[in-house]
Protein backbone atom coordinates (compact mmCIF):
# COMPACT_ATOMS: atom_id res chain seq x y z
CA UNK A 1 0.00 0.00 0.00
CA UNK A 2 1.39 3.70 -0.80
CA UNK A 3 0.46 6.61 0.79
CA UNK A 4 -1.57 8.23 -2.45
CA UNK A 5 -3.83 5.00 -1.90
CA UNK A 6 -5.02 5.49 1.07
CA UNK A 7 -4.58 10.01 1.43
CA UNK A 8 -4.89 13.12 -0.41
CA UNK A 9 -2.06 14.89 -1.99
CA UNK A 10 -2.56 17.82 0.70
CA UNK A 11 -2.55 15.27 4.01
CA UNK A 12 1.29 13.38 2.40
CA UNK A 13 2.82 17.04 2.23
CA UNK A 14 1.68 17.75 6.10
CA UNK A 15 2.99 14.52 6.89
CA UNK A 16 6.06 14.50 5.33
CA UNK A 17 6.87 18.18 5.61
CA UNK A 18 5.34 18.79 9.27
CA UNK A 19 4.49 22.70 10.15
CA UNK A 20 5.65 23.82 13.35
CA UNK A 21 6.79 20.20 14.42
CA UNK A 22 8.86 20.14 17.79
CA UNK A 23 8.73 21.32 21.33
CA UNK A 24 8.71 25.31 22.11
CA UNK A 25 10.42 26.12 25.06
CA UNK A 26 8.72 29.94 25.59
CA UNK A 27 5.42 27.99 24.79
CA UNK A 28 2.89 29.02 28.03
CA UNK A 29 0.35 26.19 27.35
CA UNK A 30 0.16 22.77 26.42
CA UNK A 31 -1.73 20.16 25.72
CA UNK A 32 -0.99 16.36 26.06
CA UNK A 33 -3.67 13.84 24.80
CA UNK A 34 -3.76 9.94 23.90
CA UNK A 35 -6.27 8.88 21.42
CA UNK A 36 -7.86 5.88 23.27
CA UNK A 37 -8.77 4.29 19.75
CA UNK A 38 -4.99 3.31 19.07
CA UNK A 39 -2.18 5.00 21.72
CA UNK A 40 -1.32 7.11 19.75
CA UNK A 41 -0.35 10.72 21.36
CA UNK A 42 0.02 14.40 20.19
CA UNK A 43 1.25 17.09 22.63
CA UNK A 44 0.30 20.48 21.41
CA UNK A 45 2.35 23.79 22.58
CA UNK A 46 1.22 27.30 22.50
CA UNK A 47 2.72 30.33 22.87
CA UNK A 48 -0.39 33.03 23.54
CA UNK A 49 -0.24 36.67 23.97
CA UNK A 50 0.33 38.90 27.11
CA UNK A 51 -3.07 40.02 26.80
CA UNK A 52 -4.35 36.40 26.74
CA UNK A 53 -6.37 36.43 23.39
CA UNK A 54 -4.58 35.30 20.79
CA UNK A 55 -2.42 32.40 20.13
CA UNK A 56 0.65 33.74 18.98
CA UNK A 57 2.61 30.20 17.76
CA UNK A 58 1.85 26.81 18.21
CA UNK A 59 3.94 23.08 17.50
CA UNK A 60 3.39 20.29 18.38
CA UNK A 61 4.78 16.52 18.97
CA UNK A 62 2.92 13.48 17.46
CA UNK A 63 3.58 9.94 18.14
CA UNK A 64 1.40 8.32 15.69
CA UNK A 65 0.12 7.88 12.06
CA UNK A 66 0.44 9.84 9.11
CA UNK A 67 -3.22 11.50 9.64
CA UNK A 68 -3.05 12.02 13.29
CA UNK A 69 0.88 13.58 12.07
CA UNK A 70 -1.09 15.80 9.09
CA UNK A 71 -3.58 16.89 10.85
CA UNK A 72 -1.49 17.90 13.47
CA UNK A 73 0.75 19.79 11.41
CA UNK A 74 -2.74 21.25 9.91
CA UNK A 75 -4.07 22.28 12.61
CA UNK A 76 -1.24 24.59 14.10
CA UNK A 77 -1.36 26.48 10.80
CA UNK A 78 -4.84 27.01 11.19
CA UNK A 79 -5.08 28.23 15.15
CA UNK A 80 -1.90 29.97 15.00
CA UNK A 81 -3.47 33.82 14.92
CA UNK A 82 -6.52 33.01 15.83
CA UNK A 83 -8.24 33.99 19.00
CA UNK A 84 -8.97 31.26 21.81
CA UNK A 85 -12.58 31.03 21.78
CA UNK A 86 -11.96 31.00 17.62
CA UNK A 87 -9.13 28.15 17.91
CA UNK A 88 -11.33 26.06 20.13
CA UNK A 89 -14.36 26.09 18.64
CA UNK A 90 -12.70 24.73 15.60
CA UNK A 91 -13.76 20.77 14.98
CA UNK A 92 -11.62 17.70 13.91
CA UNK A 93 -13.74 17.46 10.88
CA UNK A 94 -12.05 21.32 10.47
CA UNK A 95 -8.74 19.70 10.68
CA UNK A 96 -9.44 16.71 8.25
CA UNK A 97 -10.96 19.21 5.66
CA UNK A 98 -7.73 20.97 6.17
CA UNK A 99 -5.57 17.83 5.04
CA UNK A 100 -7.70 17.17 1.97
CA UNK A 101 -10.31 14.67 3.79
CA UNK A 102 -9.70 11.36 5.54
CA UNK A 103 -10.91 8.00 4.63
CA UNK A 104 -13.36 7.00 7.12
CA UNK A 105 -10.96 4.80 8.82
CA UNK A 106 -9.18 7.31 9.87
CA UNK A 107 -11.39 9.89 10.92
CA UNK A 108 -10.74 9.67 14.59
CA UNK A 109 -6.93 10.65 14.03
CA UNK A 110 -8.07 14.17 13.52
CA UNK A 111 -10.07 14.01 17.56
CA UNK A 112 -5.85 14.47 19.11
CA UNK A 113 -5.45 18.03 17.57
CA UNK A 114 -9.26 19.16 18.51
CA UNK A 115 -8.60 17.62 21.66
CA UNK A 116 -5.00 19.10 22.18
CA UNK A 117 -6.58 22.40 21.93
CA UNK A 118 -8.93 22.23 24.47
CA UNK A 119 -6.70 20.29 27.09
CA UNK A 120 -4.18 23.15 26.70
CA UNK A 121 -6.63 26.19 26.66
CA UNK A 122 -8.42 24.48 29.67
CA UNK A 123 -5.03 24.42 31.69
CA UNK A 124 -3.62 27.50 30.53
CA UNK A 125 -7.07 29.35 32.07
CA UNK A 126 -6.79 27.55 35.32
CA UNK A 127 -3.17 28.36 35.75
CA UNK A 128 -4.23 32.19 35.09
CA UNK A 129 -7.41 32.20 37.03
CA UNK A 130 -5.60 30.69 40.44
CA UNK A 131 -2.98 33.49 39.53
CA UNK A 132 -5.60 35.83 40.18
CA UNK A 133 -5.34 37.93 36.76
FE1 LIG B 1 -3.89 6.55 15.78
FE2 LIG B 1 -4.36 7.68 13.54
S1 LIG B 1 -4.20 5.55 13.88
S2 LIG B 1 -4.25 8.61 15.46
Amino acid sequence: MTLSEHYSATLIDHFEHPRNAGAMADANAEGYVVNPVCGDSMRLFLRIDAAGSTIERASFLTSGCPASIATSSAATELITGLRLEEAEALTRDQFAAAVGGLPSSKVHCSVLAAQAIRVALDGWRERRGASGS
